[in-house]
């Protein structure tokens, strides 16, 4: 038994998770990592070096490189927030050397959270099911697509990116097919992860809603 706790939140492209994920670390002060952003840097390192998300031997080279000298600033480039960026990052993410070189970044998080910190939250597709399989609390959040393009669609915009509802919709619907469909860690909720349906839910009632998840589990472990 691990002497903090650990949240795992998957769930599949604009469910909310991440708004949800980083709004419980700072309610509960906990650490907290998005993974996905890992695997849309090393899309993005493959993209600079020249090569093609699609080529296994490009993808792993980068995702090796990358693991190697990971910085947390490497994270925050505004860069990886694109849907092409989304796009590339699920490319890649289906290869099981791209996710083993990953690996052991995430599991060193999930175990060791700063000095003073009592827990850590950490969102992406696998985190109940590979990487904390014994999370204190599983969050499994889904949205209807027509919900999560809308506001995929909404956030893309906001930012000043050009797009149309069709294309965020077709995207999404192609990624989620590519997750959900790989060999190695597909997209699909732990057993034990408690399924919270976002459709009907604005961002305060959906953290409403997790947070009540959350404390319950948290008493419980
Ligand atoms: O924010 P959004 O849900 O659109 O995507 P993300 O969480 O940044 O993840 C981008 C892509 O990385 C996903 O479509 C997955 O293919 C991949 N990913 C993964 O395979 N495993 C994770 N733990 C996190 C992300």
């Amino acid at each position: 038994m691990s002497a903090h706790y650990v949240i795992a939140i998957d769930g599949p492209a604009a469910s909310g998770k991440g708004t949800l994920a980083r709004r419980l670390a700072r309610h509960l002060g906990f650490a907290y990592l998005d993974t996905g952003t890992l695997y849309r840097a090393v899309g993005k390192a493959v993209r600079d070096g020249g090569g093609n998300p699609e080529f296994e031997s490009d993808a792993v080279f980068a995702a090796q490189n990358f693991a190697h000298s990971l910085k947390a600033e490497d994270l925050q480039n505004p860069a990886l927030r694109t849907d092409e960026a989304g796009q590339d990052a699920s490319k890649v993410a289906k290869y099981p050397q791209v996710r083993e070189a990953l690996l052991q970044f995430q599991k060193d998080f999930a175990a060791s959270p700063p000095e003073g910190i009592a827990g850590v939250v950490m969102d992406g597709r696998d985190i109940g099911t590979v990487i904390c399989p014994d999370a204190d609390v599983k969050l499994f959040v889904t949205a209807s697509t027509e919900v999560r393009s809308k506001r995929r669609y909404l956030e893309l915009t906001a930012k000043g990116l050009k797009t149309s509802m069709e294309a965020v919709m077709a995207d999404m619907t192609e990624r989620d097919a590519r997750d959900s469909g790989r060999d190695t860690a597909p997209l699909k909720p732990a057993e034990d992860a408690h399924i919270l349906d976002t459709s009907m839910l604005d961002a305060d009632a959906a953290f409403a809603a997790a947070l009540a998840i959350v404390l319950k589990g948290l008493q419980r472990s």
